[in-house]
């Protein structure tokens, strides 16, 4: 008997290379890609474990489509992180929530120095030429999409080492122009809106000072304006440093502070104004647009940050009560808004991991469909257990549900020349605890109904993040 802890939250035993996957039901003829996954690889290093979802030593995961053929692939990504963890047997980095046992001299040592994580296990972007792995600390690690080999690092805040970066950056004019957010922590902190670009310094185009940075993994963009969400979950800089606790485990809930949005102009860089919403948190903005003078910042919320306290190991293993649910948000802004910021809710599903179209229709305020994980409501879970599609226009959802089975994030891939929005396929990689291992699904985008999958012969830890890539 299987146990799904030990599946998702284990190790993996083996990098392999197949060439063709067996396939049950038929992988549309016009899906010619990569799907390239990034997440964990293990959580167990010796007789080491980690603590946390958001820890583990980062894999990439590639499933490459070929007229209705697919074969699979993975590699640790090669890092320091990583080669220091094989070669002592130990977790020799700090990572999201857990640190390494440090001695006394070694904990002085870091202070001055500390081993931040490279294993940038987070998300995967396409930045120009190069495809990077991407993490929260400074050190991306560029990688090379046929081998999945590691290229070497790439800091896009390069006379920083000093700070965080928002994982989910933003594209624009046909995906040349990536944007990012870092916060460079100091006596005064201050939080950096870059463009980002392989071949020039990241251009400055923003800097707002604070002294008690948020904890932000991604952020908002319209047409207009970068919208920079600071959730009051917040750290004195100094802590990190001297506290001797985890990264994460330094942050504080202060809910008092509401929840400001900053509006920066995207032309000029200067901050046009600050409105505040109640206190929220959200890992996940999704889309963001303007409308006859409006602002409209859509995001996945929860009424406090505990949803991070849930994604410990431990209180995943023992809790027999569901995650809490993160609610789709649509929050307006009239640039006279009066405070606190209103907003709307489209279903009584839950959602996280969202995606949508967003080749096509990021920043438009078209878009209708939503995509992403939740728990089953009938079979509820310390663990996402279904995949779930939101209609925001007529504010319906489906559901994909399979007994035993745990999906990762959906990514929607258009069919060439669609007319609908939905007229494509969401791929998704999915942890069978019946059977162990895990296999690639491909569902209808539209019925959200399944049109093929491929069994691989491992099982692919729960990860975060990916992108398909023509
Ligand atoms: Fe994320």
């Amino acid at each position: 008997m299987n146990n799904i802890f030990d599946l998702g939250f284990g190790q993996t035993k083996e990098e392999i290379n197949l060439n063709q996957l067996p396939v049950q039901g038929e992988i549309p003829n016009w899906l010619h890609g990569s799907l390239l996954r990034n997440g964990p690889g293990t959580f167990i290093v010796g007789s080491q474990v980690y603590r946390h979802w958001f820890d583990g030593l980062a894999m990439l995961h590639r499933f490459q489509f070929q007229n209705g053929k697919v074969s699979y692939a993975n590699r640790f990504l090669k890092c320091k992180a990583y080669d220091e963890a094989i070669s002592t047997g130990k977790i020799s980095y700090s990572e999201f929530a857990t640190d390494p046992c440090f001695s006394i001299f070694d904990r002085v040592k870091n202070v001055f120095s500390p081993k931040l994580t490279d294993s940038a296990k987070v998300n995967i972007a396409q930045i120009d030429d190069m495809y990077l792995a991407l993490g929260e600390t400074p050190m991306q690690i560029q990688f090379d999409p046929k081998t999945l080999d590691s290229l070497g690092v790439y800091n896009y805040d390069k006379r920083s080492s000093r700070h965080i970066t928002t994982v989910h950056p933003h594209f624009d004019n046909g995906g040349k122009a990536a944007y990012q957010i870092t916060t460079r922590f100091g006596r005064i902190s201050e939080y950096r809106i870059l463009e980002v670009n392989k071949h020039q310094t990241p251009r400055l185009i923003s800097r707002y000072s604070v002294k008690e940075p948020a904890y932000m993994h991604s952020f908002g963009m319209s047409p207009s304006y970068f919208i920079l969400t600071e959730f009051p979950l917040v750290v004195y800089p100094l802590n990190i440093l001297l506290s001797g606790r985890p990264f994460i485990e330094n942050f504080r809930w202060k809910p008092e502070k509401g929840t400001p949005f900053y509006i920066f102009d995207r032309k000029s860089g200067k901050l046009v104004n600050v409105f505040m919403a109640d206190p929220f948190f959200a890992f996940h903005h999704v889309n963001a647009f303007e409308e006859e003078g409006r602002l409209y910042v859509d995001l996945v919320a929860y009424p406090d940050a505990d949803i991070i306290e849930a994604f410990y190991l431990q209180r995943i293993r023992d809790n027999n009560s569901p995650l809490p649910g993160g609610e789709f948000r649509r929050y307006t802004i009239d640039f006279e808004s009066q405070n606190p910021l209103p907003y709307q809710t489209f279903s009584e599903e839950n959602l996280e991991l969202p995606r949508f179209d967003y080749s096509a229709l990021n920043m438009n305020s078209s878009y209708q469909y939503v995509y992403g994980v939740s728990v089953n409501r009938k079979n509820p879970f310390s663990f996402y257990n279904q995949m779930v599609r939101i209609d925001l226009k007529n504010a319906t959802s489906k559901l994909w549900f399979e007994k035993g089975c745990f999906p990762g994030e959906p990514v929607f891939i258009g069919k060439p020349g669609k007319r609908q929005e939905d007229d494509g396929v969401i791929v998704s990689i999915v942890l069978n605890e019946t059977k162990g291992n895990s296999f690639l699904l491909v569902l209808n985008a539209s019925t959200f109904t399944e049109i093929a999958r491929a069994e691989i012969p491992h099982p692919v830890l729960f990860g975060y993040h990916g992108e398909f890539f023509q």
